[in-house]
């Protein structure tokens, strides 16, 4: 591991070809990776970070977790793409394993996490007018202020990122957002067309909001009484992220429906599922959805041996002992130019004071100091290193975080 690394020749050399071939749809941080194992990688110019953001979550065992990798060469081997026109024999074990993962009847696959809430949208739509009986085309669905979804057009329609919707319109009608946490505005949201209500349990892009204690619970409540869906986005803060399976248990709240993806496909493959139960999910017939590498063996393969590690609760056990210690540091630390801490499990937001500078400057200092992590609405860091991390690793990083979090900008 090294300290104040430097930007070096092979690295600047392909900076200036992502700057000048690649859209500018993202703003890198300025490292270039080229091997990554467990929690660590390695740049072009031989400088070692340790990886704090695991690809926002889609690397929750670590780099080429070797159980992963195994499973990937395997398949690879054997098969890799036959399309969802046949079948293969990945496919239905993978669903088998992760409905009962989730305790459900039934999964729907498909690759990135966009399209698992788009697929969740029209799972709701269709079981409004199905089952719960809906006039047509008047269904609604509620979601929360400051939610993130994903990127596509009907998805950035009901954010309220002026970044992430401003100029991509006109958007997909049937939406309503309501003020995340606050039960009360969710109950006035509801009518007769409502279908669903879509919220994540902790919202990651947003900073690592957790709701008010209660908030799911109410949430879940209300969904049943006045027949409407509740569906978690368990996209980022699923799959052993906050020291549980899914957030919702941390509430002991069991959703209608699960959007899970990212770390389902080991940080390999995309990989990413709606899981509900059949009076839900049967709503679909053949034609009516599906994606042409949805359910590949590939990702299928890895999957079924992601579930396998989730079985063994070792990650969620090691995410929630080492994520309660480092809140439980970086509270105590007591940083002037920190105004707030917040986390559950290996999942933690910080805010900074302006005099700390933007977000985006402690990461490039951090950065520096053999860190990466990911700053978020110009004034929060979130950190969510690998599960795989261990405890001296976490005191590694400790150590040069508190310097940086204190230096002004
Ligand atoms: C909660 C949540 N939902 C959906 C997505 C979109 O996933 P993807 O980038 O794989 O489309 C993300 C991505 O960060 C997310 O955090």
């Amino acid at each position: 591991m090294s300290t104040d690394q430097a930007v070096g020749g092979r690295t600047e050399e392909l900076l200036r070809l992502a700057e000048r071939y690649a859209a500018h749809n993202y703003h890198p941080l300025p490292v270039v990776i080229e091997r990554g194992e467990g929690c660590w990688v390695t740049d072009v110019d031989g400088a070692r970070y340790l990886d704090m953001l695991s690809a926002y979550s889609a690397l929750n065992f670590g780099h080429r977790h070797p159980r992963l990798v195994d499973a990937a060469h395997r398949q690879l081997d054997a098969l890799t793409l036959t399309s969802r026109a046949f079948h293969n024999d990945a496919f239905p074990v993978f669903c088998r394993d992760l409905a009962e993962l989730a305790g459900k009847e039934m999964v729907l696959t498909m690759n990135t996490g966009a399209e698992a809430v788009e697929t969740a949208i029209k799972t709701a739509r269709r079981w409004g007018y199905d089952v719960k009986g809906v006039a047509p085309d008047r269904a609604r669905i509620v979601v929360a202020d400051g939610n993130f979804h994903g990127r596509t057009v009907t998805i950035v329609g009901f954010s309220d990122d002026p970044a992430a919707r401003d100029g991509f319109g006109p958007f997909t009608p049937g939406f309503v957002s309501v003020p995340y946490g606050d039960v009360d505005a969710l109950r006035a949201a509801i009518d007769e067309d409502t279908v669903a209500f879509l919220v994540e349990p902790i919202q990651g892009e947003a900073g690592v909001v957790i709701p008010p204690d209660g908030y799911l619970r109410a949430a879940r409540e209300l969904c049943s009484d006045r027949g409407v869906l509740l569906m978690a986005d368990e996209i980022q803060s699923g799959l052993g992220r906050t020291g549980t399976t899914f957030a919702c248990e941390h509430e002991g709240v069991v959703p209608d429906v699960y959007i899970v993806g990212k770390a389902l496909g080991g940080g390999i493959m995309p990989l990413s599922a709606v899981v509900a139960d059949r009076e839900v999910l049967g709503v679909f017939r053949p034609g009516e959805h599906g994606s042409t590498f949805g359910g590949n063996p590939l990702a299928c393969a890895i999957g079924i041996e992601v579930i396998d590690l989730l079985r063994s609760g070792e990650f969620q056990r090691n995410s929630a002992e080492l994520g309660a210690w480092l809140l439980g540091e970086l509270r105590a630390a007591n940083v002037p130019t920190v105004t707030e801490v917040r986390g559950r499990g290996l999942w933690i937001g910080i805010d900074l004071a302006p005099s700390a500078g933007t977000a985006r400057q402690a990461c490039e200092r951090l950065m520096t100091a053999g860190i990466l992590a990911k700053d978020t609405h110009e004034s929060t860091i979130r950190l969510a290193p690998p599960l795989v991390i261990e405890r001296g690793e976490l005191e590694w990083a400790l150590e040069r975080l508190l310097p940086v979090l204190a230096s002004a900008a």
